[in-house]
C-alpha cells in the first residue's frame, strides 16, 4: 500500500515537473521543455520553440505538429532519425526530398522535382546535385512512415527538404514546401481523464493510444494532461451560477457558525473571568 502511494506520488511529481511554458506560450500535453516531458521541445531566449533544432510551426488538435525544415544540401539523411521515437513518427502526408542518392536505386519521384531543383539552385552550396535527388512519398496509408524506410531504405546521403501534402477536401490539395508533419501518441495502458475516450493507434505503431474528450467536453483528454471540462451551454452556465450562490450561502452559513462560536466562547470566558475576579474579591 505504502509502495503504491509512493509510486503514485512519484508519478504525480514527474508529471508536475514537466515545464510546459516558454515565454508567453503554454504548449499542450505531452509537450514541454524539461526532460521529464514525454516530447521535449526547446525554448530559446526569444521564446522560439523548436523540436530537435527545427522551429515548430504549429500544433494541431489532431495529434500532429509541424516543424520547418529549410532546404539544405549538407544535412545528413540520418537527421531524419530525430523525427522518429516510440511516441512519434513522420506522417504519410510528408514527401521527403533526399539528395546524394545512389543513382542505381533512385526511384521515380512523383512530386514536383522541378520546384525543388529550382530551389536547390538558390540554396548556397548545393551545386547541381538535383541529378541525384529523389523523393519519398507515399500517401496511400493513413498512418506513419518508418525510420527504416526513410533512413535506411533510401540509399541517399542527405535530407534536402520536405513537402507537406494537405488534402482538405477531395478536390482541394495544398502542398507546403519546407514543412514536416509529425504525428504523436502515448504508449502503454490508456490513461485518459474522466469524460474522455481512449482510441488505440491503428497502425504498425505498437501500444499507442490517444485520448479524446467526449461530446460536450473540451480539453486534451489525458489523465496526466489537462483532462476534460464541460463546454458550458446556457443551462450549464445556470448550474454554475446556482453553484456559486450555494457556495456563497454556505460561506455565510459557516461564517455565521464561526460568529456564534466566538460569541459563545466570549460568554463562557466572560463568565469565567467574572467568577475568578469575584472569587479574588472574596479573598481580599
Ligand atoms: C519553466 O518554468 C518557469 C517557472 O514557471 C518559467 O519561468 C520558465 O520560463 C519555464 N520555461 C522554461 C523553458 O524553462
Ligand atoms: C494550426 O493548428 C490549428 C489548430 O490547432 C489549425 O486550425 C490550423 O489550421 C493550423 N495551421 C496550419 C498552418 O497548419
Ligand atoms: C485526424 O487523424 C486521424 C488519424 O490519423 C485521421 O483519420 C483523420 O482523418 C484526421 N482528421 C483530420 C481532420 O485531419
Ligand atoms: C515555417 O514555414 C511556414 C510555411 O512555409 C512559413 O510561413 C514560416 O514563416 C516558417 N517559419 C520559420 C520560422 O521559418
Ligand atoms: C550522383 O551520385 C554519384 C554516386 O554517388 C556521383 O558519382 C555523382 O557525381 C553524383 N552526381 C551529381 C550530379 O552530383
Ligand atoms: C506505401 O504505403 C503502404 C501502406 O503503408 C504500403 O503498403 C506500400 O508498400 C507503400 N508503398 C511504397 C512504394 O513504399
Ligand atoms: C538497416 O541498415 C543496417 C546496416 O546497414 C542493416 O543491417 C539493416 O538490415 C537495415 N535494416 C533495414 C530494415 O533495412
Ligand atoms: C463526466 O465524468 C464524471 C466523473 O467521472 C461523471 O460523474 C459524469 O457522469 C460524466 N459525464 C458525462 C456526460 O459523461
Amino acid at each position: 500500500m505504502l509502495q503504491l502511494i509512493l509510486l503514485l506520488s512519484l508519478i504525480a511529481a514527474s508529471a508536475a515537473s514537466c515545464n510546459r511554458t516558454c515565454g508567453k506560450t503554454t504548449v499542450q500535453y505531452p509537450f514541454g521543455f524539461s526532460p521529464s516531458c514525454h516530447i521535449q521541445l526547446s525554448c530559446n531566449s526569444n521564446s522560439v520553440i523548436s523540436f530537435s533544432g527545427f522551429p515548430v510551426q504549429n500544433f494541431s488538435t489532431n495529434y500532429t505538429f509541424s516543424v520547418n525544415i529549410s532546404a539544405n544540401c549538407a544535412r545528413p539523411v540520418s537527421t531524419a532519425s530525430s523525427f522518429f521515437s516510440n511516441n512519434y513518427a513522420l506522417t504519410h502526408k510528408n514527401g521527403l526530398f533526399l539528395g546524394n542518392c545512389d543513382p542505381s536505386s533512385t526511384q521515380q519521384c512523383l512530386l514536383p522535382t522541378l520546384v525543388v531543383s529550382q530551389l536547390s539552385h538558390q540554396v548556397q552550396g548545393c551545386g547541381k546535385k538535383e541529378d541525384n535527388l529523389t523523393c519519398i512519398f507515399n500517401n496511400t496509408g493513413n498512418d506513419y512512415l518508418t525510420k527504416d524506410y526513410v533512413v535506411n531504405g533510401s540509399s541517399c546521403a542527405s535530407l534536402f527538404t520536405s513537402i507537406l501534402y494537405e488534402q482538405y477536401q477531395a478536390e482541394q490539395t495544398v502542398m507546403v514546401l519546407g514543412l514536416v508533419e509529425i504525428g504523436w501518441w502515448m504508449t502503454g495502458k490508456c490513461r485518459c481523464a474522466a469524460n474522455a475516450t481512449c482510441a488505440r493507434v491503428d497502425s504498425e505503431v505498437k501500444d499507442g493510444y490517444w485520448c479524446k474528450c467526449d461530446e460536450g467536453f473540451i480539453g486534451d483528454g489525458f489523465a496526466d494532461g489537462d483532462g476534460c471540462r464541460e463546454i458550458c451551454a446556457a443551462d450549464c452556465e445556470r448550474n454554475h451560477a446556482r453553484e456559486r450562490v450555494r457556495s456563497i450561502i454556505g460561506g455565510i452559513a459557516s461564517g455565521a457558525g464561526v460568529l456564534v462560536c466566538l460569541i459563545l466562547f466570549c460568554l463562557v470566558c466572560c463568565r469565567y473571568m467574572k467568577r475568578t475576579s469575584s472569587s479574588a474579591n472574596y479573598r481580599n
